[in-house]
């Protein structure tokens, strides 16, 4: 499968891109191909509502920004995974600007061989999900109709442990 996979996460060493590179390692050791994006290094801006997407341009965004990386990678992937810190009880901003440009890329349909999708959260307390689920749920299960494959978490005292690294490497490996 090629695996896009979204790290919304600013910090290099942080939790998030632990669970992510862990991920990676499992799913590229089982022979998929993994394209990690730090879309906070990306100069990615918000979705502006134009409709130019939707009208004259026939599913392509008006805006020349980095997300026209993303949109290519978006064309060929099988499986999405989100990863994201939760702030303020939901995903981080630049995630969410990403996921607000997928208006133009689920445009007149989604893309074409997309049909799994993850989600990878880090917290700093416990119960601190519900936002960024309902997003996962609304979105990427009902909306663009992905299956479920499985949503990973560590807050507090389980950020950046091994049983966290090892759960997300088991998971990549263990994709079909
Ligand atoms: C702007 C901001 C908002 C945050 N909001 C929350 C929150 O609402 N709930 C929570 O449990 N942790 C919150 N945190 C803590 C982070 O989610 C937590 O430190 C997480 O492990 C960071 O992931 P990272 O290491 O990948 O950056 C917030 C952190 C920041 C910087």
């Amino acid at each position: 499968m090629k695996i896009l996979v979204l790290n919304g996460s600013p910090r290099p060493n942080g939790s998030t891109k632990q669970m992510v590179t862990a991920f990676e390692e499992g799913a590229t050791g089982a022979g998929h191909k993994v394209d990690v994006i730090d879309v906070c290094k990306k100069r990615i801006s918000g979705c502006l509502a134009c409709e130019y997407c939707h009208m004259k341009g026939h599913g392509t965004c008006v805006q020349k920004d980095d997300m026209q990386e993303i949109y290519v990678l978006l064309k060929e992937a099988d499986m999405i995974v989100l990863a994201s810190p939760i702030y303020y009880h939901g995903l981080s901003g630049q995630l969410k600007c990403v996921i607000d440009r997928f208006y133009s890329a689920a445009y007149p349909q989604k893309p074409p061989h997309l049909k799994k999708v993850a989600m990878i959260l880090s917290s700093g307390d416990a119960n601190m999900y519900d936002g960024a689920l309902f997003s996962f749920k609304g979105d990427f299960l009902d909306y663009l109709g992905l299956e479920d494959m499985g949503v990973f978490t560590a807050h507090g005292m389980e950020n950046g442990a091994e049983k966290q690294k090892d759960e997300l490497k088991k998971f990549g490996a263990s994709l079909k």
